[in-house]
């Protein structure tokens, strides 16, 4: 039996119904607040998230889901230690080099030259001050595990060179035409959110020029992770993004306080209580950075103990550490200092003015100096509203500013703020107080032919009733009476009209009430009124 990939899900009727039923009161809530509807594509360039999302974030470092994949270059030949052979491949002057990286998405790859001459390439697609920082610490590590020192050259696609050379005009760059499969045109990635895809379009299409966009989108995100309650390889977001030029406004503590009080309201509208709005600033980039500082020094001593992960992020980016999910790191992380005693006067400002305008319109929230979320492109506000009901996988949304991710992607200057619902969560909750058969709408009446030749007369009332807003089921003549009452009512219809040679002829049919067993015959022109009352 061939079965759905794992991770993924059928939903099936009636919990169908929740979902509709929870998109319909979604699209309401969103009309009151003037958001519009967003559709962009379910697959993108991996090089998108790779910029947008951060490469050091588990999204991307594990959980994505691209073409080609970063297995099919794995080919071990064990001359590097602690990395794999990815794949070898000749440039343009017939230097040969062998990538050995943890895939695609990795920070950066690095390739030998040849198998002689002593030298490393360092390819990356694209070069910034974070990479050369990177490669002065890897060459240091070679130093470290006492290998022959080698010569360091960055090595990057041609359309890059300029780039580099801007960056750091003493670092040797050399050039790479890129075999086509490395070629990051043609890599692409099941999205695993849609933040960076909205952000494209923004950018894409030009759309400062509509001044302030309130978007909201419905659909699939892809994520490869241990599948459990709660937690799919494919799931649902339902993502709204505020985005504009500055000059709409769009940076306002008054976009973070409305989206937040939106999200209140719809929580209460589809009916989930007992939310709990957890809130954070997480500064701007100068902070961060300070931050970062920070981090790296109180990290220095206690890493060694700590998993492999947070070892690789205490030097990539400290403060991913927080994401660590190891119940034996938790003990350190409690100590590490938190981004709030590093945030300066404009965030600290903002970040009071979005906790007063809560206040104001009575939405409670607590605050959580540890939320950092585990995307890169969050800049001040930062939360997440998190239910009860979903055990482990508390978080049923999360969002938060994006202010600087436009210019990450070659993009003007676009703050922004959304949340993505994590909609199969949404549902789970939902489902603790609501069953999903309590929303589907059940048969009105079925129809029963009786008898040969009734089909086509039992089609012709189908279409008339159902032309009145009634949900109608039609039986099949070769049906015994006791047979169609049956199915009636394991379907649930409230009514069963019985189409017979009689009834035609009389132009009147047989109306059963299937709770109360109560008959009566009902003119032709009077069965719609007569259905439809409750
Ligand atoms: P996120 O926190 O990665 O944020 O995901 C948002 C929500 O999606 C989570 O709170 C959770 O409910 C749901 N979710 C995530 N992964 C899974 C999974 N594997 N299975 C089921 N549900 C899942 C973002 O995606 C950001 N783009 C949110 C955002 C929008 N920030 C600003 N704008």
């Amino acid at each position: 039996m061939i079965k759905s990939p794992r991770g993924t899900r059928d939903l099936l009727p009636p919990e169908t119904a929740l979902w509709n039923f929870v998109e319909a009161a979604v699209r309401d809530v969103f009309r009151a607040y003037n958001f519009h509807e967003i559709r962009t594509p379910i697959f993108e360039s991996t090089e998108l998230f790779a910029r947008g999302v951060g490469e050091e974030t588990d999204i991307v470092n594990k959980e994505m889901f691209e073409n080609p994949p970063a297995e099919l270059f794995t080919s071990y030949e064990g001359e590097v230690p602690d990395v794999i052979v990815r794949k070898a491949w000749l440039d343009q002057y017939g230097n040969r080099y062998t990538l050995v990286s943890q895939g695609l998405n990795e920070p950066f790859a690095v390739a030998r030259r040849g198998d002689l001459t002593p030298s490393m390439m360092v390819f990356r697609y694209h070069m910034d001050a974070c990479t050369l920082e990177r490669m002065q610490t890897l060459e240091r590590q070679q130093a470290e595990l006492g290998l022959e020192r080698l010569e360091l050259t960055i090595a990057v696609p041609e359309w890059e060179e300029k780039e580099v050379r801007r960056l750091s005009p003493t670092v040797e760059v050399h050039s790479v035409k890129l075999p086509g499969w490395l070629d990051p045109r043609n890599a692409f990635t099941l999205r695993p959110e849609n933040t960076a895809g909205i952000v494209r379009a923004y950018i894409e299409h030009k759309l400062w020029e509509r001044g302030l966009n309130k978007f909201f989108s419905i659909g699939p995100m892809f994520r490869r992770e241990r599948p459990q309650k709660g937690r799919y390889r494919q799931f649902y977001q339902i993502d709204a993004e505020v985005i504009g030029p500055p000059s709409s406004g769009s940076q306002s503590p008054v976009r973070d306080a409305e989206i937040l009080e939106l999200l209140a309201t719809l929580l209460d509208r589809v009916g989930i209580a007992n939310w709990t709005l957890v809130l954070n600033s997480v500064g701007c980039p100068a902070d961060r950075a300070k931050f970062n500082e920070a981090l790296r020094e109180a990290l220095a001593p206690v890493v060694d103990k700590m998993c492999v992960d947070c070892q690789r992020r205490a030097v990539t980016n400290p403060l991913r550490v927080f994401d660590c999910k190891v119940l034996a790191d938790q003990p350190i992380i409690e100590t590490l200092p938190t981004i709030s005693q590093f945030l300066d006067e404009d965030c600290r400002m903002h970040y009071e003015q979005v906790k007063e305008i809560l206040n104001a319109v009575a939405i409670p929230f607590v605050e959580n100096p540890r939320l950092v979320r585990g995307l890169d492109y969050y800049q001040k506000t930062a939360f997440e509203f998190t239910h009860g009901a979903l055990g482990a996988q508390n978080a049923i949304l999360g969002g938060g500013r994006y202010d600087g991710l436009s210019e990450a992607l070659g993009g003007p200057a676009a703050p922004g703020i959304g949340f993505a619902i994590g909609e199969d969560r949404l549902v789970l909750s939902l489902m603790e107080a609501t069953p999903a058969e309590a929303v589907v709408r059940k048969p009105d009446v079925y129809i029963a032919p009786l008898g040969a030749g009734m089909n086509r007369e039992a089609a012709r009332l189908a279409r008339e009733l159902r032309r009145h807003d009634l949900v109608v089921e039609l039986g099949d003549e070769s049906f015994r009476p006791k047979k169609s009452i049956e199915t009636a009512d394991k379907m649930g219809s409230r009514y069963v009209l019985i189409v017979g040679g009689n009834e035609v002829a009389g132009d009147a049919f047989s109306l059963k009430h299937l709770a109360s067993g109560e008959q009566v015959t009902v003119p032709r022109a009077e069965l719609a009124q007569r259905i439809s009352r409750k």
